[in-house]
């Protein structure tokens, strides 16, 4: 039976007691962790998001009597004095441990049903169990720490741009569409039959239009929903640091940015060196085949087409000839490899789509896979990829990107296999100058690399209708560890350049008018230079945390199958509230 609370007001948290309040009257409130009965003494730790108390029932039968009662998850209220504990119940692992409260009251303030998985053990639980009964798996010391983590994280970027001039400003959720290349989430208007809001994918427009209303420079923690595949690093909802600077070069952004990140950093106690390194998107592509490289383990990605342009070995030889390129990296210690573990490899590099993978074992004289391949080619290739005594060169050819790409994911799996990515580590990299467009060859039409309304780099203004291809934008991701954390650009704000590159996406002035008219003619009214940048906060969170889920550092996330198992959702909505939002079921 439950008791009322009544007059128990907290005096100390459950992490809050130290040696110093020895002799107190103190009242905690929270939950049975654990109950240990040894008979004539009965220990009981009480547990609250703080920490963990332990409190000590001797000598009173009456509080004898009551403690058999308590079981695990029970919400207690207990009463009592603070004393030291004997020399061998010192608990030195948790912060508390040298203290423990002689009861005098315990009330139990609510009961529990048995958990369906220990709170008090990190024990393995399935990820269906823990989201279903998610204010369960809330209580366990992982989530704790994570949920606080984020909580300082958030709090450390409100003031860090309160301190620079930005203004925290909310923008509407119930939207228009913003192209960001996912699908929307639709809301059905009751009062305009037929129409509909869309969630924001982004608040990039109205962000925009806060620089064109002279905000000068904005903040907001928003969150943001994209109707897109589940994956470790995305969910439906997720939460961005969404920031834009009136009168700003990328590098106004990056100045801003970068003490930001130092900033977080700080909350888990790590420095940050800056400035951070950048790289234009060809040279991430060419070195590591990604746009977002981990710069964690070396394993750079050599052009060796010069190399091979008049080698013996013909295959590679008019691959050269016919455009391609061969291109490789030195593994680091890869020379240990056995003879059946490079078999493996190889047969891992079928799997991801390599045409073929070369491997060569520096030595006197160097060994290769292809037979064909002798020491005057050998030796060069070495040199190159400036491969030690140990190392292993690894080596495959094809179109430039193609390749850089292929390797890109090989050196990524070896860097993982051989625990060369030290998860201690946090290598920042402003990966720059993004491609503005990207051509599609399904439908044959160019679409933003990233959303339309990122400028061009001036340079290239000319080329958007010669040479789509080759205009670069002055678009910028912010990469951690290989994770995409940030991504923004320096924007349009010449009406007359938006306007052209619709046209070159394909979007009939029409069409333009119709999604974003409202926004073009904001442009035209004395539109400031701007940009700026999103950060995604559940991976900045995951990644300091340690975590390799968002899912773990959010409080009520959605399955990978884009389901909310505790409040079951999506569900079926009554016939009436489907009538009211005109919409009909088409079942
Ligand atoms: P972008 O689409 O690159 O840019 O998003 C910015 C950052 O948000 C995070 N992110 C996600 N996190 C979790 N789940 C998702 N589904 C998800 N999608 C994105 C990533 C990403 O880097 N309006 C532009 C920003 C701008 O140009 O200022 C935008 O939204 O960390």
């Amino acid at each position: 039976m439950a008791e009322p609370l009544g007059d128990l007001t907290r005096t100390h948290t459950c992490g809050a007691l130290r040696a110093d309040d020895v002799g107190a009257d103190v009242t905690l409130l929270g939950w049975v962790h654990r109950v240990r009965d040894l008979g004539g003494v009965t220990f009981v730790d009480i547990r609250d998001r703080a920490g963990i108390s332990q409190v000590v029932v001797r000598d009173d039968d009456a509080l004898m009597t009551a403690v058999k009662r308590l079981r695990s998850e029970y919400v207690i209220g207990v009463r009592g004095v603070v004393q030291r504990r004997s020399d061998d119940t010192v608990n030195a692992k948790i912060v508390t441990g040298e203290v423990e409260v002689l009861a005098r009251e315990i009330r139990v303030l609510n009961e529990a049903k048995t958990p369906p998985f220990q709170i008090a053990e990190d024990s393995p639980v399935s990820e269906e169990v823990r989201l279903r009964y998610r204010y369960l798996d809330l209580r366990r010391p992982r989530l704790q720490q994570n949920i606080g983590l984020r909580h300082r994280v958030t709090m450390a970027t409100r003031k860090y741009f309160d301190a620079n001039g930005f203004w925290e400003i909310e923008t509407p959720i119930l939207a228009k569409s913003t192209p960001e290349g996912a699908r929307d989430f639709l809301v059905p208007s009751r009062l305009h039959p037929g129409e509909f809001y869309a969630l924001p994918q982004s608040p990039q427009i109205f962000k925009q239009i806060l620089m064109v209303a002279g905000m000068d420079r904005y903040f907001q923690i928003v969150r943001c929903f994209r109707d897109e595949d589940q994956r470790a690093d995305r969910q439906l909802e997720f939460t961005q640091i969404d920031v834009e600077m009136s009168f700003a070069r990328p590098e106004t952004v990056y100045g801003v940015i970068e003490p930001l990140m130092q900033a977080i950093f700080q909350e888990i106690g790590r420095d940050v060196t800056l400035p951070m390194r950048r790289m234009p998107y060809a040279e991430a592509i060419a070195k590591y085949g990604s746009d977002k490289p981990d710069l964690r383990c070396g394993l750079e990605i050599h052009e060796l087409s010069d190399v091979f342009r008049d080698s013996e070995f013909r295959v590679f030889k008019q691959i050269v000839a016919d455009g391609g390129t061969v291109r490789g990296f030195a593994v680091p210690g890869g020379n240990r490899y056995s003879r059946s573990q490079l078999d493996v490899l190889v047969e891992q590099a079928k799997q991801m789509g390599f045409t073929g993978l070369i491997w060569v074992r520096p030595g006197e004289p160097p060994l290769s896979s292809v037979k064909a391949l002798g020491e005057p080619t050998l030796r060069p290739a070495l040199d190159r990829v400036k491969a030690a005594k140990d190392d292993l060169l690894l080596m495959a050819a094809g179109p430039g990107d193609t390749t850089s790409k292929l390797l890109g994911q090989l050196r990524l799996a070896i860097a993982k296999k051989d625990n060369l990515l030290n998860p201690e580590a946090f290598e920042f990299l402003w990966v720059t100058e993004f491609p503005l467009l990207e051509y599609h060859d399904e439908d044959g039409r160019w679409y933003s690399m990233h959303h339309p309304f990122t400028s061009p780099v001036d340079e290239d203004v000319d080329k958007l209708e010669s040479d789509p291809g080759a205009v670069r934008a002055k678009a910028y991701d912010l990469v951690l560890n290989g994770s995409e954390i940030g991504g923004g650009s320096v924007r349009i704000h010449d009406a007359g350049l938006q306007s052209r590159i619709f046209t070159r996406l394909g979007i009939s002035d029409e069409e333009a008018k119709l999604r974003f008219g409202f926004f073009l003619e904001a442009l035209t009214y004395g539109t400031p230079p701007h940009g700026g940048i999103a950060l995604g906060v559940d991976r900045i969170v995951a990644l300091l945390s340690g975590e390799s889920s968002i899912r773990e550092v959010i409080a009520f996330p959605k399955t990978a199958n884009a389901l909310d198992l505790m409040a079951g959702a999506p569900s079926p909505v009554d016939a009436k509230q489907l009538r009211e939002l005109h919409l009909k079921p088409q079942k």
